[in-house]
């Protein structure tokens, strides 16, 4: 998720380069399509849009997920903090709740930036 933005996008890269197969989940509201790597399966989608996700998910069998999607301007998040919380806390509990309804590990099968932030 959010495989189009700077350290997504980079990681992708590093993945399939490594042989792993890689589905990337975008918006676009910050990444950019030509970032994605040939090789990955894009979709463009919200990650708050759990009817995408869902589709997502029944179309490909996702192993482990790796989350780099957020807003992440730190003044951004001081004038607009709810923006934020939508984003990152609303979207990553829609993302949640899609994992566990498609039966992905959301133990170890969840790897999110931001998330190691807060820790
Ligand atoms: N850039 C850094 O130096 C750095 C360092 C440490 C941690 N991080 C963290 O890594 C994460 C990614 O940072 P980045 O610099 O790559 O940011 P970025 O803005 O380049 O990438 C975020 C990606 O997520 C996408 N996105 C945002 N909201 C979305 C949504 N609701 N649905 C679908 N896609 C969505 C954007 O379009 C973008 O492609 C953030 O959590 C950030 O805090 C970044």
């Amino acid at each position: 998720m959010g495989g189009a933005g700077y350290i997504g996008s980079h990681t992708v890269y590093e993945l399939i380069d490594a042989g792993r197969d890689v589905v990337v989940a975008d918006n676009l509201q910050t990444g950019f399509r030509a970032a994605v790597h040939p090789k990955a399966r894009f979709y463009q989608l919200d990650i708050r849009d759990r009817a995408a996700l869902d589709v997502l998910f029944q179309a490909e069998k996702i192993d482990g997920v790796i989350h780099f999607t957020a807003s992440s301007q730190e003044g951004e998040s001081m004038s607009d903090p709810l923006k934020y919380y939508d984003n990152n806390l609303y979207g990553t509990m829609v993302l949640l709740q899609a994992m566990v309804a498609h039966g992905v590990d959301t133990k170890s099968g969840l790897l999110s930036t931001w998330i190691l932030e807060l820790l």
